[in-house]
């Protein structure tokens, strides 16, 4: 029989990592305190699988998929006998510690408790329980099924074999887990996505460039290559040398340049001129069409990647 996995919280997220568990062979149970979320996730899920199917990203025919997922009729029974509890309540502090006093009273010991909290760090909501070493967070990005990298951001006093259990776990559903070391905020892949997107705004801010130039500088230029390589392999294959030789290169470039980024405020009239940018070549009534657009190009960009480290 296969391990069993809670997802507890079926809202967006809840249901696509019910989906990224399934996929891989787990058994899932899935529960929300609100039972019309639990039903309507199913129907989310039966409508994501074979497209992810046709895309090449669901090895089982869809049915047997969705046979694995269970919606559970109380939180008891979503936990039991389960390995792995992924936790997705709302994103309040209040809520996550609620939640999470319940579940480490109703796990048993050796049940590894994740929250897939975008921004609350772990000792936020853990640190008076009597289980606090097996809770930490594992967050995701939206949705998990389509964006296989996870956080896991372990609290002061999570026990390492938790976080190594977990980085295995993940392995095996096919995400590539990133262990963040101690708590910061915004944990590592938010941080550097603020850093790109703040100076972004700045260079916009400035008069250096446009929102559409901005954009086609990333998409048709840095982000060609971050699709497959991080930034540290990028420019160590950017030198001879490698990474040392690239810092002799263009060392006194960065430093130059760090010490001109400063803190960019984002203005209501800054955003708003980025927005109107925007809006002239995306109207608002195309936009979820867009976004459909962009999910089937990040399945064909992953079918692609399929199997890659
Ligand atoms: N949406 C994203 O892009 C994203 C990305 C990464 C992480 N997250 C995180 O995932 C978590 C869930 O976010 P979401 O976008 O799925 O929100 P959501 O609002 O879609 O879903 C939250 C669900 O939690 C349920 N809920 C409320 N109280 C509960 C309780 N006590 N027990 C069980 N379920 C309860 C709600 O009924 C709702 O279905 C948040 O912590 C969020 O920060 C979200």
């Amino acid at each position: 029989m296969s391990e069993k996995i809670a997802v507890v919280g079926a809202g967006l997220i809840g249901r696509a990592w019910a989906i990224v568990f399934a996929r891989a062979g787990f058994d899932v149970a899935i529960w929300d305190r609100d039972a019309a979320a639990t039903g309507a996730a199913r129907g989310f899920i039966a409508e994501r699988l074979p497209e992810l199917r046709a895309a090449g990203l669901l090895d089982d025919a869809p049915e047997a998929v969705l046979a694995r997922i269970t919606p559970a009729g109380t939180l008891a029974a979503c936990l039991a006998g389960a390995v792995h509890v992924q936790e997705n309540g709302p994103e309040r502090v209040e809520a996550k510690r609620a939640l999470f006093a319940e579940l480490d009273a109703l796990a048993p010991p050796g049940m590894v408790l994740a929250s897939s909290t975008s921004g609350i760090p772990a000792s936020a909501f853990t640190e008076g329980l009597r289980g606090r070493g097996r809770c930490l967070v594992a967050h995701p990005v939206n949705p998990p099924y389509l964006v296989p990298v996870v956080e896991l951001c372990p609290a002061p006093w999570t026990e390492e074999a938790v976080v190594a259990r977990t980085r295995a776990l993940m392995q095996r559903a096919g995400q590539v887990p990133a262990t963040v070391k101690r708590e910061v905020a915004g944990f590592v892949l938010n941080r550097l996505q603020i850093a790109l997107v703040a100076e972004a705004f700045r260079l916009v801010a400035d008069g250096v460039v446009s929102p559409e130039d901005l954009d086609a500088t990333v998409k048709h230029g840095l982000g060609l290559r971050w699709s497959f390589m991080g930034p540290f392999e990028t420019i160590d294959l950017n030198a001879p040398g490698g990474v040392e030789d690239y810092m002799a290169r263009y060392g006194a470039l960065y430093a130059q340049v760090q010490a001109e980024m400063t803190p960019c405020d984002m203005t209501p009239e800054l955003v708003g001129d980025v927005h109107a940018a925007r809006r002239a070549v995306l109207p608002m009534t195309e936009h979820a069409a867009r976004q459909a657009w962009r999910d089937r190009r990040l399945m064909g960009v992953l079918a692609q990647k399929k199997g890659e480290r």
